[in-house]
């Protein structure tokens, strides 16, 4: 693994962190490397329950690298595959919470991840857009995900037009959870991130991929894969240590297993 994505953990948050402030942070063939690794580590890491996605320098990242446009085209399959699910943007599936700190520009691919974030922080300076049309290519991933996210018209605000919209507009759009001064972002991403850990991991995970699949499925069988998750989540660990702390007026500790 390279070094343009960096990961990180502490205790049970993972930081994951675009770092080629050079180029805003701009996604060339080794950072999209970098990046899927960084996804694949912390889906397998049994000690990460959160991650934080965020930009080093000033952006947090401006989207597909245009000037190496052209090149490392044969990584992505030939037309007629389907490309692999390598990454959380490109439908990687990761049921542990996602937040993102976007703490600048947050364009084109960059954007497409954040659609798939359960949260998004935003500093004051943070700008988000959709600059694919403007290039003359559509936007497929951030096309799929944004009208469910923020509605239609919000999407195709960003989708067609193009222009970026700055974090209070993104705000307004539902995009964005909470707006905080730039120097607050990483304090206020970790302190989401530890009222997450205040809940049992597994009893979360279970929880957010019906709500995922749930939306994705017919009601009643929605209903029914939630009812079997609600089973099999109930002979874990957590599900027992809970009420038991409840009954000693304690915290529980969460031990995240089976
Ligand atoms: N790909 C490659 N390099 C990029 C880049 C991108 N998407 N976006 C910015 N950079 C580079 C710039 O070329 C510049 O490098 P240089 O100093 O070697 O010329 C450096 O990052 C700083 O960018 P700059 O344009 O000087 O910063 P700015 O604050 O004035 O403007 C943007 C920032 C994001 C508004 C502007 O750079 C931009 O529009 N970038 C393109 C965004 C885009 O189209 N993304 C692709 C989505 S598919």
């Amino acid at each position: 693994m390279g070094d343009t994505v960096l990961y990180e953990r502490k205790g049970k948050i993972a930081t994951i962190t675009y770092n080629r402030p050079e180029s805003l942070n701009a996604i060339n063939g080794q950072l999209r490397e970098d990046l899927n690794q960084s996804w694949e580590t912390f889906r397998n890491d049994d000690e990460a329950w959160i991650a934080i996605v965020t930009g080093s320098g000033r952006a947090f990242s401006v989207g597909a690298d245009v000037k190496s446009f052209g090149e490392n085209q044969s990584k992505n399959g030939t037309f007629w595959e389907t490309p692999s699910l390598t990454s959380l943007e490109s439908g990687m599936e990761i049921w542990k919470p996602v937040i993102a700190a976007v703490n600048g520009y947050c364009l084109g691919f960059a954007l497409t991840l954040v659609s798939a974030c359960d949260f998004v922080v935003a500093s004051e300076h943070a700008q988000f857009g959709f600059p694919e049309v403007r290039l003359g290519i559509p936007t497929i991933q951030g096309a799929v995900r944004m009208p469910d996210r923020i509605g239609w018209q919000n999407a195709m605000e960003l989708l067609l037009i193009g222009e970026r919209v700055d974090a209070e507009r993104a705000k307004e759009m539902g995009l964005v959870w909470k707006v905080v001064p730039h120097e607050q972002l990483m304090d206020e991403a970790n302190r989401l991130a530890e009222r997450l850990l205040l809940s049992a991991p597994l009893a979360v995970r279970a929880t957010k991929e019906v709500a995922r699949r749930g939306q994705q499925l017919p009601f009643s069988d929605a209903i029914r894969f939630g009812e079997t998750m609600r089973k099999v989540s109930r002979e874990t660990e957590d599900a027992k240590i809970g009420p038991e702390a409840f009954r000693n007026k304690s915290l529980p500790e969460w031990t995240g297993k089976e």
